[in-house]
C-alpha cells in the first residue's frame, strides 16, 4: 500500500492528560506503516486551546494567523484524518472540538476518517466516539 498523508487529531486539553499517550501510539503505529503522519495537537496549534475566530468567518482568509491558514491546507492536503477523543460529561471534550472548529466543514469533507476514544469509565469513551466530528 502506498503510504497516506494523515492527521491526528488529539482531543484533550487537561493538564495530565492521558490523550497526549493514546495519540503518540496511534500516530507511532501508523509510522510504522510507513505512513506520512502528523499529530494536531490543541495546546501546541496556536489557538492555545479556544475558538476566537474560525478560518472561514475571516472575510479576507489571507489576513488569518498563518498557523491558521497552514494546518487549514494540512487538512485538506491529508488523504485521511484520525481522531482521538475521550469522553467527557458522556459528550465530546471541548478541546477537540475548538480545535477542529477552527476550519472550514469543507476542509475535512468526503475524506476517511477513524475515531479512537478512550475513557475511565465502562464505555471506553463509545459516547464521544458516537457523537464525533466526522466530515459530511
Ligand atoms: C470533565 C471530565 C468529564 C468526564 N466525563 C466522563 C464521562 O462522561 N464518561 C467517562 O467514561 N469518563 C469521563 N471522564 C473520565 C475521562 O474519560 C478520563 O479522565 C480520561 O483520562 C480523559 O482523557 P484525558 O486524560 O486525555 O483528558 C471525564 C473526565 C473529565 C476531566
Amino acid at each position: 500500500m502506498s503510504p497516506l498523508r494523515l492527521l491526528v487529531f488529539l482531543g484533550s486539553t487537561r493538564d495530565g492528560r492521558l490523550g497526549e499517550n493514546v495519540a503518540k501510539s496511534v500516530v507511532n503505529s501508523l509510522k510504522q506503516r510507513n505512513h506520512d503522519v502528523e499529530l494536531i495537537d490543541p495546546l501546541t496549534l496556536g489557538s492555545n486551546g479556544h475558538v476566537s475566530q474560525p478560518l472561514h468567518f475571516y472575510k479576507d482568509q489571507s489576513q488569518a494567523p498563518e498557523w491558521m491558514i497552514k494546518t487549514n491546507a494540512k487538512i485538506q492536503a491529508a488523504n485521511g484524518l484520525i481522531i482521538v477523543t475521550p469522553e467527557y460529561n458522556c459528550m465530546l471534550p471541548p478541546g477537540l472540538t475548538s480545535m477542529m472548529d477552527q476550519f472550514p466543514p469543507a476542509s475535512y469533507r468526503y475524506k476517511p476518517c477513524g475515531i479512537v476514544c478512550y475513557s475511565m469509565g465502562p464505555f471506553g469513551g463509545l459516547r464521544a466516539a458516537a457523537v464525533s466530528p466526522l466530515p459530511e
